[in-house]
């Protein structure tokens, strides 16, 4: 079979290394890719974004599944185009990718179907969102106010302040007076602490996959600017059994249901960002209507199954059949990112030091990386996810720092607390 993996990030490198490995996989191509995915004999790039041409592509190959990994061409329909000319492909459609890239059309779901969420209001006048700000923190002071914009923003639509003058900010920014069409989330503060929890959902059913905890700030401590995140660990510890349960029940089987009731049956994977409090009650922050990145980098490493038939499965409406094996480890991925990333990353920094052969528990994931007459050099903001298996949340981080020290570039920048959370909890 050949597969076709839309994107050219670190969860494309990651998804494509993974899918190569399947017995049944003779070719994987990565489009656009990187230049990590250029390097590896077994899979190729082939150098286009637009789904047309992909489309093309992949009739012409004879591609026997595609793969999409971001965002944007899920929000574009490019499952839709697809299906439409009969090529197979994994993830969710236009209409049901809208728990992701409307903020609104998610809060507005998850209220009609009793699914546990921050309190929140949609607005699209600005007097409106002023006046409710200004109610949120007379109601509770010191508390924090949360503004979010309605589109896809890269991790950079979301205000969480209890600085009046920011959040009235954030509404000036995002909702100006000419701004027709344009609509903004204010809602209450959760508390507690964040998990990434992934499940893989076949339109009517879900199966868990993974979970894992991300780390957004540029940092140490999680402070700084967000990002698209500087790193991963799987599993999750503040995932409890308890919690699983709970994120199953009130959370995800409700969600499959009210999808396909709505018409828009939900495949692919699901997303499910929590705030757990301290309590063990879990709240979506938000949907995802994908895997996240840097998370796929640490959970496909901990994933001992063939991953192909597990996606198979879910097209086939045959999930209740897939079981899937996990190592026991833990897997930890640190982010090297580039001088100036998140604002301004600089690219084209020859990049020295990488591994000269691969393990089965230690991967140099590529993100923003290219080949340029022969050298591999910075490609954009997060560069390489140093990826590692140990026994411990502690080990994974030995290893991992020990790993990311001998890879260099100028301007490098990562963080050296990830995993923190979960040091002495796993
Ligand atoms: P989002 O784009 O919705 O994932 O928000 C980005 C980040 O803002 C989340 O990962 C949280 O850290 C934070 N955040 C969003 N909504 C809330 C909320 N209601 N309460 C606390 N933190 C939040
Ligand atoms: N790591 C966060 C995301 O993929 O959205």
């Amino acid at each position: 079979m050949k597969i076709l993996v839309v994107g050219s990030g670190g969860r494309e490198h990651a998804l494509a290394w993974k899918l190569a490995q399947s017995p049944k996989v003779q070719r994987v191509y990565v489009a656009p890719g990187n230049g990590g995915t250029a390097l590896d004999k077994r899979l190729s790039n082939f150098p286009s974004s637009d789904p047309r041409v992909l489309a093309a592509f992949a009739e012409r190959e004879k591609i026997a599944l595609t793969v999409v990994g971001p965002d944007a061409p899920l929000a574009d329909g490019i499952v839709d185009l697809f299906q439409s000319l009969k090529l197979r492909i994994f993830g969710p459609t236009r209409a049901a990718a809208e728990l992701e890239w409307s903020k609104d059309f998610a809060k507005a779901f998850m209220q009609r179907h009793g699914i546990p969420t921050a309190p929140s209001v949609t607005c699209d006048d600005a007097a409106a969102a002023h006046a409710r700000v200004d109610a949120q923190f007379a109601a509770s002071p010191g508390v924090p106010v949360v503004v979010k914009a309605d589109g896809l923003a890269a991790g950079k639509g979301v205000v969480v302040t209890t600085d009046v003058d920011e959040a009235h900010a954030a509404i000036d920014r995002w909702l100006p007076a000419d701004a027709s069409g344009a609509r903004l989330v204010v809602e209450e503060f959760l508390d507690g602490e964040e998990a990434s929890f992934f499940v893989i959902c076949d339109g009517r059913s879900a199966v868990p996959f993974a979970t894992a905890q991300d780390h957004k700030r540029l940092l140490d401590g999680d402070l700084g600017p967000n990002t698209g995140g500087m790193g991963a660990y799987s599993p999750a510890p503040i995932v409890t059994p308890d919690v699983h349960a709970r994120v199953m029940q009130q959370i995800v089987r409700p969600t499959l249901a009210g999808m396909a009731g709505e018409g828009r049956p939900f495949t692919g994977f699901l997303y499910v960002g929590l705030m757990i409090d301290p309590r063990g009650q879990p709240r979506v922050v938000e949907f995802n209507a994908r895997m996240g990145d840097p998370e796929t980098q640490p959970i496909l490493l901990r994933m001992k199954s063939d991953l192909l038939p597990v996606l198979e499965g879910a097209l086939n409406a045959k999930l209740d059949e897939v079981e899937i094996e996990w190592d026991r480890r833990t897997a930890l991925t640190v982010v090297l990112a580039s001088d100036g990333y998140p604002s301004t990353p600089r690219k084209g920094d020859a990049i020295h030091g990488l591994p000269k052969a691969e393990s089965d528990d230690a991967v140099v994931f590529h993100a923003g990386t290219a080949q340029v007459d022969g050298t591999l050099v910075t490609d954009g903001g997060r560069v390489l996810g140093v990826t590692v298996l140990g026994d411990s949340v502690k080990m994974a981080q030995k290893r991992a720092y020990a790993m990311a020290e001998t890879i260099d570039f100028a301007g490098r920048q990562y963080r050296h607390d990830i995993g923190w959370r979960g040091v002495g909890r796993r």
